[in-house]
């Protein structure tokens, strides 16, 4: 991994479910960085991911926290377990790249950032798909002034939910659950990359399900409960004077309507799908472009559409889905001794505003924004990229 990354950072994985394989893959494809051991809730399941992935150890929760060859808890739970881990990782002496969302209460988020920074160690927290190529063009498109200075927002996430293709969805309706707190850290730390943070929210929400049926694996046809609101609508006010809209629903079985634009005084960036159902382009594809001066408002009629977009090439930020970069740029930065991109901080900040949009919901209230953070640096354009990932 070029020569910046200590030889010999060795992971340990605390749960072994549907996401880790994404994650095996990215990390054994890099140099310099060894996950050595396995543990989830089932002893069963880290065997089979061990085996699967060369690792030399499947074991408990606690073995694979209290090892002193470890440097770093890689944290694959669910949500709900998601601070509890890292609180106990850190406690151990090790640093912590976790899931999404960072945590599912807000004082649970504050006690990691303070036992992080009181014990000198880095907290990583997922997403780091803006470190995809498709979200490093937005950021040099709106740092070039391409769209001269931003304005608004538009997000519109519509799906149907994960019972059709995840074989445990239980934790996606229950408390950390519901598709803000699932699907909007990839928008908000998105925006917040290419915007900076966030002031002020407003929120709406609704459920149109008490009860949702598995559709696929072996608990095909069990019925599950919902307990949180799965259609959400929010407003938000970003520091520099952007206002955005975002939806973000599991009760959406299709949609046309664009997935994310920002609007800006000289033209309009469209995203036009960051999160594809099946996660293929996360990191990548299209990035639409129009200005003043291709703009199809002033003909009558219409000169019709998408083809008169201009298309933005990509030449920095990663080309395939490679969840577990952001990792792999927080060791990076424990090397150089450099704020982490894809942090604990952004994390957590993804984490209060959308706790304030499900709270406005419920008070009809506009709530304030109390955190903030820095906005991640883009990543250079002599940064290794996809030749980090090397490792056969
Ligand atoms: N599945 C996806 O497509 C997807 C995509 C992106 C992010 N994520 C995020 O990744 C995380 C995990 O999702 P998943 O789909 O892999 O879940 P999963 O249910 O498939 O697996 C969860 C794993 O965590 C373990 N676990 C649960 N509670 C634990 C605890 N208290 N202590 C130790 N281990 C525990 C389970 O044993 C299991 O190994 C979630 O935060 C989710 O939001 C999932």
């Amino acid at each position: 991994m070029g020569n910046n990354v200590d030889l010999n950072f060795r992971v340990g994985l605390v749960g072994c479910g549907r996401i880790s394989d994404i994650y095996l893959q990215t990390l054994a494809g890099i140099e310099g960085i060894e996950v050595v051991a396995c543990a989830s809730l089932d002893i069963q399941e880290s065997r089979v991911k061990a085996d699967k992935y060369g690792i030399n150890k499947a074991c408990t929760v606690d073995e694979v926290i209290e090892d002193g060859a470890i440097d770093c808890i890689l944290n694959l739970t669910i949500p709900t377990a998601h601070a509890e881990i890292s609180r106990r990782a850190l406690n151990a002496g090790k640093h912590v790249y976790s899931e999404k969302p960072f945590v599912t209460d807000f004082n649970d988020g504050k006690e990691l950032l303070a036992l992080s920074k009181n014990r000198q160690l880095k907290l990583g927290n997922a997403p780091d798909t803006f470190l995809g190529e498709r979200w490093q063009t937005v950021r040099r498109l709106i740092d070039d002034g391409a769209i001269g200075r931003p304005t608004g927002v538009f997000v519109h996430v519509g799906t149907h939910g994960t019972e059709r293709h995840h074989p445990n969805p239980d934790f996606y309706y229950g408390k950390g659950g519901g598709p803000l707190l699932d699907l909007g850290p990839y928008y908000l730390t998105a925006m917040i990359f290419c915007l900076g943070p966030v002031t002020r929210v407003a929120g709406m929400s609704n459920r149109a399900f008490n009860k949702r049926q598995i559709e696929n694996g072996p608990r095909n046809g069990e019925w599950i409960p919902v307990d949180v609101d799965t259609h959400s609508l929010s407003l938000l006010e970003f520091s520099n004077g952007v206002i955005g809209t975002m939806n973000i629903s599991f009760d959406v079985w299709d949609s046309e309507a664009p997935r994310l634009e920002i609007y800006g005084e000289e033209g309009v960036i469209s995203i036009p799908d960051p999160n594809p159902v099946h996660g293929a382009n996360i990191f990548h594809g299209p990035v639409w472009l129009r200005t003043r001066e291709t703009t199809r408002w002033p003909f009558q009629p219409p000169p019709g559409g998408r083809e008169e977009w201009q298309i933005i090439e990509s030449d920095s930020g990663f080309d395939r889905d490679s969840r577990g970069v952001g990792l792999m740029e927080m060791v990076m930065a424990i090397n150089e001794n450099r704020p982490v991109r894809a942090s604990g901080e952004l994390a957590f900040h993804v984490f209060e505003i959308m706790d304030a949009i499900n709270r406005a919901a419920k008070s009809g209230e506009y709530q304030t924004i109390s955190s903030s953070c820095q906005q991640p640096e883009p990543l250079p354009k002599d940064f290794p990229l996809n030749s980090i990932i090397t490792k056969e």
